[in-house]
Formats: structure tokens, C-alpha cells, sequence
């Protein structure tokens, strides 16, 4: 069984709230004049998202994205699925992508290449967390560097679960096969 506990916390709520505050004055500040579009990338980017854009105050609609690139994995399988696919809505506007992580990197490169080859005028990256090892790729926004460690919390999963916590940390059970299939 899933306890949903972990084994050590890297980021409390308030740290959290903090931090979300302050990119969301930063966007407004940076992207003044803008008329955004907020991708969302579900599932992990949508707890981030809905805080973020609360701070935001930009005129701004909202268009969420699916996008899966870890399987059930707690290591990238380099393969990013868009079992969506990319809406035509997004022509023309000013996306702003929002996801809770960014690993490799591969998942913000593959979307907003395809977002730009679907017509969008720009698109700007916003990430929670960055792994500090993924030197060469960035996001134009990021809240925190993180050490190279599996995290799970506010939106960030292992097999399904540990999304609702409102907090940060490294989660403290394996996850077994069965629980794997059922996520
Ligand atoms: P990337 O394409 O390698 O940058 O991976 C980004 C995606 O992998 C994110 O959207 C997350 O869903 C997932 N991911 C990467 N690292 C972690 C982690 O430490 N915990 C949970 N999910 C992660
Ligand atoms: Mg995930």
C-alpha cells in the first residue's frame, strides 16, 4: 500500500506559496502587454498552475495540455506522448507553458516546438522545479533549483499517486507492481 508520506520534505507549502507569488509578479512584470495563453500540461503541471495563475494578473485564457513522458518509471523514458494532440486554438496567441518539472528537458522542447509549428505566435516556458544537472536547457521562468533526486508533491506524481501532498520531498515507499498497474 501507498502511504503517501515521505521520507524527507525539500520544499513546505509556504516556501512554495512564497515562491509562486514571486513568479507570478515576475511574468506580469516581464510579459507586460501581453494577452497570455496558460497551458497548463496536466496531469503534474496543474497544481502549480492554478496557484500560478491566481498570481498573474495579465489578461489571460486557459488552454491545458497532456502531455506523458515517464511512463511508470522514476527515470525518463525520452518518449513524450501528446495523447491530445495539439488544439488548433493555439494559433496566434501567446502561450506561456506550465509544468511542475523540468528533467531532461525533452517535454518543454517537444511542446513548444509543436505549439510554434501549430501557429503560435510565442511561447514561453514556466517551471516549478529545474533539476540542477539539466544545465544546457532552461525554462524562461523557474521557481527552484533542486538537486538530481525524485521528488513527488504539489502535482508531481510516482505511478499516479503522492499529487495531492502540498509540500515537496522525496516519497519514502517503492512503489509495487500491482499499485503500478492500478495507477
Ligand atoms: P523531461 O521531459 O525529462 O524534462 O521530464 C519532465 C516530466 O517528467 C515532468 O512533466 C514530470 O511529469 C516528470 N518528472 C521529471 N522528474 C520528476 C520527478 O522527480 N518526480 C516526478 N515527476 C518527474
Ligand atoms: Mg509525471
Amino acid at each position: 500500500m501507498m502511504n503517501n508520506t515521505l521520507s524527507e520534505i525539500l520544499l513546505d507549502q509556504e516556501t512554495i506559496r512564497k515562491r509562486v507569488r514571486e513568479l507570478g509578479v515576475q511574468i506580469t512584470r516581464e510579459l507586460e502587454g501581453a494577452q497570455l495563453c496558460l497551458c497548463p500540461l496536466l496531469d503534474g503541471g496543474m497544481i502549480f498552475a492554478a496557484d500560478l495563475m491566481r498570481e498573474i494578473t495579465l489578461p489571460m485564457t486557459l488552454l491545458p495540455l497532456k502531455a506523458s513522458s515517464y511512463g511508470d518509471n522514476t527515470s525518463s523514458s525520452g518518449i513524450i506522448t501528446l495523447p491530445w494532440g495539439i488544439p488548433g486554438a493555439v494559433a496566434g496567441k501567446e502561450i506561456l507553458l506550465v509544468d511542475d518539472i523540468l528533467d531532461t528537458g525533452r517535454t518543454l522542447q517537444t511542446l513548444q516546438e509543436q505549439l510554434l509549428e501549430a501557429g503560435a505566435l510565442s511561447v514561453r516556458t514556466c517551471v516549478l522545479l529545474r533539476k540542477e544537472y539539466s544545465k544546457e536547457k532552461s525554462a524562461d521562468f523557474v521557481g527552484f533549483e533542486i538537486p538530481d533526486k525524485f521528488v513527488v508533491g504539489y502535482g508531481l506524481d510516482l505511478a499516479g499517486f503522492y499529487r495531492n501532498l502540498p509540500h515537496i520531498g522525496i516519497p519514502s515507499t517503492l512503489v509495487t507492481e500491482s499499485e503500478r498497474k492500478r495507477a
